[in-house]
Formats: structure tokens, C-alpha cells, sequence
């Protein structure tokens, strides 16, 4: 496994003239757990070559201080790859992925004017940014993302199709904690006390999962909402129950669509998210 930190560095090792078969890309902010691991897993078990990326967009973080107290852990994440498939860790700065400000404005129409795009405004414009740079630079032929970020993935999906990209984009599983909370860099921030109560969003989620017979959609949205809301840790900004492709809200259990729950909550100064799969 190698640390590489330019561009040109990277892109001289993944030149095509080596005969690489195929490249897995895993982007990743870092402070890896076993949900990044799992990624990286898969994509070994799917390419000859695997590159991770570690680093923390500044053009995604609407809330200056969600990112100056985003979890940085490169030590630690380096001796957790050690033993997986991973070829090569991307480790730029700032300055190696904007050498100038991006001024790009991707149009993602309604998919990212709801959920998170509507309560984190430009966030998605910022991971586009960043991936396709990313893509630019490693043209992987496939690349993992994990679906706690639900609206992420369905995004990354409309990118490619946009810019015309010859990438498969690979849905990976949510792994959770034993008790349920799905792992997330940024459970780390929780205090125990915190971190203890986050447990109640995973168990209210899946107990919704027995209630669609007893509510109807609208109904089990706000059981949701006011269940995690009893508890004193815990504030929902949004529980939406969307269709899993262009993430519009779902009025009927009747609809004849994949129906994903998702939810955003604030736990102190921590913003977690999470989604279900009603069928
Ligand atoms: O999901 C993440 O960690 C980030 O949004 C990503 C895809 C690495 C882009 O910065």
C-alpha cells in the first residue's frame, strides 16, 4: 500500500499503459470504521487495483464549523488499510484538489432540492466537485459508495450519467453498530451519553418498518418524528418517505415504487443521517 499526495504521482501509477484490468475507487473523508472497510473489501474483490481516498472537502461543508471539527485521523486510518485490497491512498490538500476556486454548478433538478440538499444547500454541489475530480484524475472503472448516504448515491448516479462517464457506481450496505446506529465518522463526536440515546433512531426506524399497516404514509412519518423527538438528545430535521429513485415524497402505500425513509437528527452539535427500506 502506498501514500500518494499529488495528482501527477497518482495518475503516473494508474496510467493505463501498465495494463491495470480494472480500478476500484473508494472516496472516503477519512476517519475510516468498518463501514469504509467494507467498501474497500468489496471493491478488492471486484478490481485488481483499489484506490482509497482520503480527504475532506471543503466545498461540501455548508457549516464552517461541522467542518473545522470534522473527525482528521490519518495515523489511525492508515493502520486500519493495512491488510485490506487497498493499492494506493490519495492523500492530497486543499491546494492539490483547488489549485483555483471551482466555480462548476451542476443541476441535479429535483433530486437535490429535497432531504439533505434542501437543509444543506450547495453540499451536493460540493461532492460533485469533488468526485468528479476525483474521477478525472483516477478513471476508475468502478467506485463504491455506501448507502447511508442514499441521496449521495442516487446523485453520484445522475453525475455519471451527465458527464457521460464510463463508471459503474457500486451501492454498498449500510453497516451498523450492534445496537443499530449506522457508522458514521462522525459518531465519534458523540458523548457517551449522546452516543448511548443515538441508538433510538435505528430502533424507531425499523419499528416503522411493522407500522405501515397500522398508519398511512404521512402518519408513519410523524409517529417517527415525534418518537425520536421524545427523547432529550435528539432532534429530527426531517423524516421523509421517498421514492428511491428520484427521491420524491411517496403519498401512498399503494405506490408502486421502492419506498427508502430518510432522516437527518441533530444529537447535540452532531447531524447524523440514516434511511430504511419500507419494501
Ligand atoms: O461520503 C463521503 O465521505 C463524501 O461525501 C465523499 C464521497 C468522499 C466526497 O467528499
Amino acid at each position: 500500500m502506498e501514500l500518494i499526495i499529488t495528482k501527477k504521482e497518482l495518475k503516473k501509477r494508474l496510467g493505463r499503459a501498465g495494463n491495470i484490468q480494472s480500478i476500484g475507487f473508494v472516496p472516503t473523508m477519512g476517519a475510516l470504521h468498518k463501514g469504509h472497510l467494507s467498501l474497500i473489501e468489496q471493491a478488492g474483490k471486484e478490481n485488481e487495483i483499489v484506490v482509497v481516498s482520503i480527504f475532506v472537502n471543503p466545498t461540501q461543508f455548508n457549516d464552517k464549523t461541522d467542518l473545522e471539527k470534522y473527525p482528521r485521523t490519518l495515523e489511525t486510518d492508515l493502520q486500519k488499510l493495512k491488510g485490506t485490497p487497498c493499492d494506493y491512498v490519495f492523500y492530497p490538500d486543499v491546494d492539490e484538489m483547488y489549485p483555483e476556486p471551482d466555480t462548476r454548478k451542476f443541476d441535479f433538478g429535483q433530486l437535490e432540492k429535497v432531504l439533505d440538499g434542501r437543509y444543506r444547500p450547495g453540499h451536493f454541489n460540493g461532492v460533485a466537485q469533488i468526485v468528479s475530480k476525483f474521477f478525472e484524475i483516477i478513471k476508475p472503472d468502478k467506485a463504491y459508495f455506501g448507502l447511508k448516504d442514499f441521496q449521495q448515491f442516487v446523485i453520484i448516479k445522475a453525475l455519471v450519467n451527465q458527464l457521460n462517464l464510463n463508471i459503474e457506481i457500486v451501492p454498498c450496505p449500510i453497516i451498523r453498530e450492534a445496537d443499530g446506529l449506522a457508522m458514521s465518522s462522525r459518531n465519534t463526536r458523540l458523548s457517551p451519553g449522546q452516543r448511548a440515546n443515538a441508538a433510538v433512531i435505528p430502533k424507531t426506524l425499523f419499528e416503522a418498518k411493522n407500522l405501515t399497516s397500522r398508519y398511512n404514509v404521512q402518519q408513519l412519518e410523524e409517529w417517527v418524528i415525534k418518537t425520536i423527538n421524545k427523547n432529550p438528545y435528539l432532534n429530527v430535521e426531517y423524516f421523509k418517505i421517498v421514492d428511491d429513485e428520484r427521491l420524491q415524497p411517496v403519498n401512498d402505500w399503494a405506490e408502486p415504487v421502492r419506498k427508502v425513509g430518510c432522516i437527518a437528527i441533530h444529537c447535540g452539535g452532531v447531524r447524523l443521517i440514516d434511511n430504511v427500506i419500507f419494501n
